[in-house]
């Protein structure tokens, strides 16, 4: 269900961004295994939206990856298929997000948006904030991104 969500949402966010070799290429079987290698770690938590068909929406978090940033918590990946998009889930589980990293002790929260992100909007529309620019490799090309931090919870958890 992951795979085929990951699928899904990345070539309908960002098709004309990221090459269309790799979006044709990518498979949801290459892509759920790759999500559980990457994200089958302790302390990766999971908050979902399901409707009578099953899973229509993701998302997980955990440690900061890189540099730790003392009291912040990393939202590694967020994602909503196109048909349930823009009704309210993403807030939700951002919402959910925050109030369980609280529970952690967390204060603060970051995710890393792709530059070209059209969806960068819906971060800044939730209150976050462009804190550093890195850089993500994905098939055969580097692409920008930028970290959205949340720098209060408390907040983020009453959305
Ligand atoms: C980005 C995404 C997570 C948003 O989730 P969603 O369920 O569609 O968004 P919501 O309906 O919860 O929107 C919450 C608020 O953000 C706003 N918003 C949503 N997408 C937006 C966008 N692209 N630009 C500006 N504002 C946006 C909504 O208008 C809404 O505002 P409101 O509270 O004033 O009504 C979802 O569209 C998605 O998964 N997109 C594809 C993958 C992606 O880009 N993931 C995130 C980066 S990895």
């Amino acid at each position: 269900m992951i795979g085929e969500i990951l699928v899904e949402t990345w070539r309908h966010a960002f098709r004309g961004i990221i090459e269309d070799a790799y979006l044709a290429g990518m498979s949801e079987d290459d892509q759920a295994l790759r999500h559980t290698r990457r994200m089958g770690t302790p302390g990766v938590a999971y908050q979902a939206g399901v409707d009578a068909d099953g899973l229509i929406g993701f998302a997980n978090y955990g440690t900061a990856r890189g540099p730790a940033i003392a009291g912040v918590m990393e939202l590694y990946a967020l994602y909503i298929r196109p048909a349930a998009q823009g009704a309210g889930l993403g807030k939700a589980l951002v919402k959910a997000v925050a109030q369980d990293c609280r529970s952690q002790g967390a204060n603060g929260l970051f995710a890393w948006v792709l530059s070209d992100n059209p969806n960068r909007g819906f971060y800044e529309r939730l209150g976050a904030k462009v804190v550093a620019k890195g850089s993500v490799h994905v098939g055969n090309r580097d692409y920008e991104q930028l970290a959205y931090l949340w720098p209060n919870l408390v907040e983020l958890a009453e959305i």
